[in-house]
């Protein structure tokens, strides 16, 4: 059974793509999951940038178009990880089929991510009502507050239940926001606290995402713990740990083209 989840919040840079990103990149890593990452920020896409897919033959929007299969649109990353990339330029397209295009794809996969715009117009409703569930995304000054309370309140309104927030670029100043403040604001679990670090800076310069280019970084382990979380597996930090030491005893880093080297022949492009 597959879980459809998109990760909202009306905030622009707040991390939904990084989110998006880095929890996809988990669960396929930590979690042994096969994961479709959707770019549906049909106004800025970049979740193919991050991932060195550039100018791709056939996007999300071909697919609400009806111009090409959606098994077209979908892009190996590595054994785990498949992108569904969108165009920079497009026509408009009518987001409201988003649902029925991935119902006919989504057997193929554990898990499928959908990032979203910062806006709660047409594109991001479509996502949430493609949904399962709602990973919202959230700051930690004072007036992101409101941002995320609006992301939350679609969720209600669309009744799909909230999988948790995801508090990034957290500096535990004493002028920010808290984890235990934001959960009482939102009366919702916070189920990361991801520090603003320069890791992310430096995996976008390597094209991957932080969980692949320092997977034993403190931030990647935070994201296995959210990965842990949404695949309902308790993290089991021992057997995790053996595992994640024995994969990397060899290689202290996962370039790309340790990934590439983990390609297998089951494409369902
Ligand atoms: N925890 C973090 N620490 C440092 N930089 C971050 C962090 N999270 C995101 N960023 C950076 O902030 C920018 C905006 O993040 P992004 O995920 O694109 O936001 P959104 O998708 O919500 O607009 C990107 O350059 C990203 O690399
Ligand atoms: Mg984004």
């Amino acid at each position: 059974m597959s879980k459809v989840i998109s990760v909202v919040s009306p905030k622009g840079g707040v991390g939904k793509t990084t989110t998006a990103l880095n929890v996809g990149s988990a669960l396929s890593l930590h979690n042994n999951k096969k994961v479709l990452l959707i770019d549906a920020n049909l106004s800025s896409p970049s979740v193919g940038l991050h991932l060195g897919v550039i100018n791709p033959d056939a996007t999300l929007q071909d697919v609400l178009a009806n111009k090409v299969d959606v098994n077209d649109a979908v892009y190996k990353i590595n054994t785990g990880l498949y992108i569904m990339p969108a165009a920079f330029l497009s026509k408009k397209v009518n987001p409201f089929t988003l649902r029925q295009r991935i119902n006919k794809i989504k057997e193929f996969f554990d898990f499928v991510l959908i990032d979203t715009s910062p806006t709660l117009t047409n594109s991001t409703i479509s996502s949430v009502l493609a949904s399962d569930e709602v990973l919202v995304v959230s700051n930690s000054d004072y007036l992101g507050l409101s941002s995320t309370l609006r992301a939350l309140r679609l969720a209600s309104q669309k009744n799909k239940p909230v999988s948790g927030i995801v508090l990034n670029r957290f500096n535990n100043h004493k002028d920010e926001l808290s984890k235990a403040e934001l959960e009482e604001a939102t009366d919702m679990p916070v189920i990361g606290v991801i520090p603003e670090n320069k890791v992310f800076k430096e995996a976008i310069s390597s094209t991957t995402s932080v969980v692949f280019h320092k997977p034993n970084s403190k931030v990647s382990s935070i994201y296995k713990d959210i990965a842990a979380r949404l695949s309902g597996t308790v993290a089991d930090k021992v057997k995790v740990k053996d595992r994640f030491t024995a994969l990397f005893k060899r290689k202290p880093k996962v370039s790309k083209s340790d990934v590439d080297k983990l390609l297998i022949e089951n494409e369902i492009k």
